[in-house]
């Protein structure tokens, strides 16, 4: 028994007796609980199977019991807050991505179907076109109609969720990661915003407003004039990135210029495609004809989503790049990339429709390239600069005096900052090999990008920056 329980929980001071005690008297009041959530569960009619709620009521009192049980046994709320939300993150992240990449993934598809449809069989006029393809054991032929079928069929897909999931499992983990994180994941060092609140508030209104906003413009202002459309797209996604960065901490800021974008996409799906397509199927059942502006906007739009997805996918992955974010012309970063990627979205588009400009692919590949010699000259520079000046060691007491005082608060095995549980990210600096060990993630986050602390909350110096530097540019050493 004793080496079962050493496998399934390797912590000594656990007091297993006492545990599985309170687990039973916790029970009898968590499936009480459980029991209400049943027949909430009951009042929504997407939930009518009684299995179904049976095994999410199920489900919910387990945890429930687990989470009365931990308490009981004097694990205080703040760590079962803090365990608990790591791992929603987690999951809601995973969500995100699989749901995201089944919009993106199925919005590739059908503007590739329609790309290669094949349009000039003389055999097959009644079509719009078709196209043979052969994907996982079987061959597959799709057919486009010119117009609406004779008779609607009883099954017909739409692709929706995708986009919906995305959107919401998207909001959750803003709220997770930055509205509940909001003093160390928001405000930005400039001071401008002053309290979380206002942090949050303003996201709100922003996810919002440029939603409205661009609504406006595409609908009134610039309907017939795409190239003033795109001008003013691009000048105002270089202004957001500007005022966002000026507002909040970096990641915020960008993660917001992808949030925003990402709000604008679903609801283009949820507010014009989606009411497009209903007003296509509700004709083609009264045998009208559909309102052809209908169609035309949500074609519009379904164009800018297409362009969007490039940026949007680099703002998701750009929290691992810490050079990007972390620059000091970080929006400038971010609209050049974006830029980048929309040409890059516009030659596959271009080639779709058999006019192939190459020259777009190794043009957007420069402008990367100039992007990153620009972004590093400062770096480039550095190093000689500095040759002279570490002539005198700096010694590993200090550094690690730095570190401990600056870094270690959050990042040590038993964090001391306040409403921090758990290291960041599984950083920890408790020794010196742990600060030789993550050497390069330092210099990365405290050195070249200057994003730890977070708001420089522990108040680390430029001059204790420069220690750290020169210590590791004179080789790391913890003997010095
Ligand atoms: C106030 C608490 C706090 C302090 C002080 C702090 N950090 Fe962090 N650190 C965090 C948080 C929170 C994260 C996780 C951010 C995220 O979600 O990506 C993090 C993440 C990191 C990461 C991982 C980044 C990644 O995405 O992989 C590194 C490396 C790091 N910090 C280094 C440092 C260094 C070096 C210092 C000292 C100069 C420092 N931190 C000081 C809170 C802190």
């Amino acid at each position: 028994m004793e080496f079962f329980l050493k496998i399934v929980a390797p912590v000594q001071s656990y007091d297993f007796q006492t545990f599985f005690h309170n687990l039973l008297l916790s029970l009898p009041a968590s499936a009480l609980l459980g029991l209400l959530l049943f027949f909430i569960l009951g009042a929504f009619s997407g939930l009518k199977s009684k299995e179904q709620r049976l095994y999410i009521v199920i489900a919910t009192t387990i945890v429930i019991a687990f989470t009365a049980a931990f308490y009981n046994l004097g694990v205080p709320t703040e760590t079962l807050f803090a365990v608990y939300s790591e791992w929603l993150h987690l999951i809601v992240r995973w969500v995100h991505i699989i749901v995201g990449v089944a919009w993106i993934g199925t919005s590739f598809y059908f503007n590739w179907l329609d790309s290669r449809l094949e349009r000039d069989d003389p055999d097959f006029k009644h079509l719009d076109g078709y196209l043979w393809s052969v994907h996982s054991g079987g061959f597959y032929r799709i057919e486009k109609l010119k117009g609406p079928p004779k008779k609607l069929p009883k099954v017909l897909h739409w692709f929706k969720w995708e986009a919906y999931a995305t959107w919401i499992s998207g909001f959750v983990l803003l709220i997770l990661v930055y509205y509940l994180n909001a003093s160390s994941m928001m405000l930005g060092a400039s001071g401008i915003i002053l309290t979380p609140f206002q942090a949050i508030l303003i996201s709100i209104f922003l996810l919002i407003g440029s939603w409205l906003l661009y609504d406006y413009l595409c609908k009134n202002v610039l309907k017939d004039n795409e190239q003033t459309l795109i001008a003013t797209g691009v000048l105002l996604f270089i202004l957001l990135s500007y005022f966002l960065t000026q507002i909040y901490g970096s990641r915020a800021a960008y993660i917001h210029v992808g949030a925003i974008i990402g709000t604008i996409m679903a609801a283009n799906v949820f507010r014009v495609i989606i009411p497009a397509q209903r007003n296509l199927v509700s004709s083609a059942e009264n045998k009208q004809k559909p309102n052809l502006n209908l169609s035309l906007e949500a074609k519009n739009r379904s164009i800018h989503n297409n362009y969007f997805t490039l940026p949007v996918l680099f703002i998701m992955i750009s929290s691992h790049f810490s050079f990007t974010y972390g620059a000091v012309n970080n929006w400038l970063i971010l609209a050049v990339i974006s830029i980048a990627g929309i040409l890059t979205r516009h030659y596959f588009n271009l080639r779709n429709k058999k006019q192939y400009k190459f020259w777009i692919l190794p043009s957007a590949g420069l402008i990367m390239f100039f992007l990153m010699t620009l972004s590093s000259l400062s770096i480039f520079e550095k190093k000689d600069a500095n040759a002279s000046l570490s002539l005198e060691l700096v010694s590993f007491n200090e550094v690690q005096n730095i570190i401990k005082y600056r870094c270690g608060t959050c990042h040590a095995k038993y964090p001391t900052f306040e409403g921090i549980e758990a290291a960041p990210k599984g950083v920890v600096y408790d020794t010196a090999q742990d600060i030789v060990n993550n050497i390069k993630l330092i210099k990365a986050q405290a050195i070249d990008a200057e994003i730890m602390p977070p708001n420089n909350l522990t108040g680390i110096t430029k001059n204790e920056r420069e220690i750290l530097k020169v210590w590791i540019e004179q080789g790391a050493n913890i003997n010095n």
